[in-house]
């Protein structure tokens, strides 16, 4: 049996992509090819080393010039790619090259919080700001606007009116920890059919 190869693309501190190599490490279904980030300071890279999977870092054009990517993908022989905290656009050959295989997290509740600009601390403080009693997590495909593909999954936290930004990113992330590898796995098997 030929594996599932994933590609994870990361800009910051990786937590997600830890967590989802941890969780795929006992499927002998599903392989981690590469991590694959804009940032060669980001922490990602030193998660990716000690867990043993190959990471890179590509510059900003490199990762816009979507022919040269897909090639890229394509040479590592990657099935199906996982964004985790991951802040530049995908360009549209990635989108046709990998239909329906290409899957973000965000951390609120979108539509409401969603877009361009709207990223890790500058969510959670939105959500804040706009005093919401809750907040959560949407796992959606990717399309070729920011945070707009169809949405598989969403589920919610309570938010206290005394809760900070950091508190609200805490309970965010400890959704994206028990989800985002449970429903990537439920996506793996409809595509893949297992
Ligand atoms: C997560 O909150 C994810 O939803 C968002 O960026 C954050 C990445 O965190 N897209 P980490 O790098 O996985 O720790």
């Amino acid at each position: 049996m030929i594996p599932v190869r994933l590609a994870i693309l990361a800009s910051g501190s990786g937590s997600n992509a830890e967590n989802i190599i941890h969780y795929f490490s006992s499927e002998n279904r599903v392989e981690i090819g590469i991590i694959i980030s804009n940032r060669s300071e980001a922490q990602v890279h030193q998660r990716a080393e000690r867990l043993g999977v190959p990471s890179v870092t590509f510059s900003r054009e490199m990762l816009s010039n979507g022919v040269a990517l897909c090639q890229f993908l394509k040479n590592e022989r990657i099935d199906f790619i996982i964004l985790a905290g991951y802040l530049l656009k995908i360009p549209s050959e990635l989108i046709s090259a990998f239909p329906n295989r290409i899957v973000n997290i965000h951390p609120a509740l979108l539509p409401k919080f969603g877009g361009k600009g709207m990223y890790g601390s500058h969510v959670h403080q939105a959500v804040v700001d706009a005093k919401e009693q809750e907040s959560g997590i949407t796992i959606h495909l990717v399309n070729e606007n920011y945070d707009e593909g169809s949405i598989i999954f969403q589920t919610t936290c309570p938010i206290l009116a005394s809760d900070s930004a950091d508190d609200v990113a805490a309970k965010v992330h400890e959704l994206e920890y028990k989800h985002y590898p449970e429903i990537i796995g439920e996506l793996l098997k409809k595509e893949f059919n297992w």
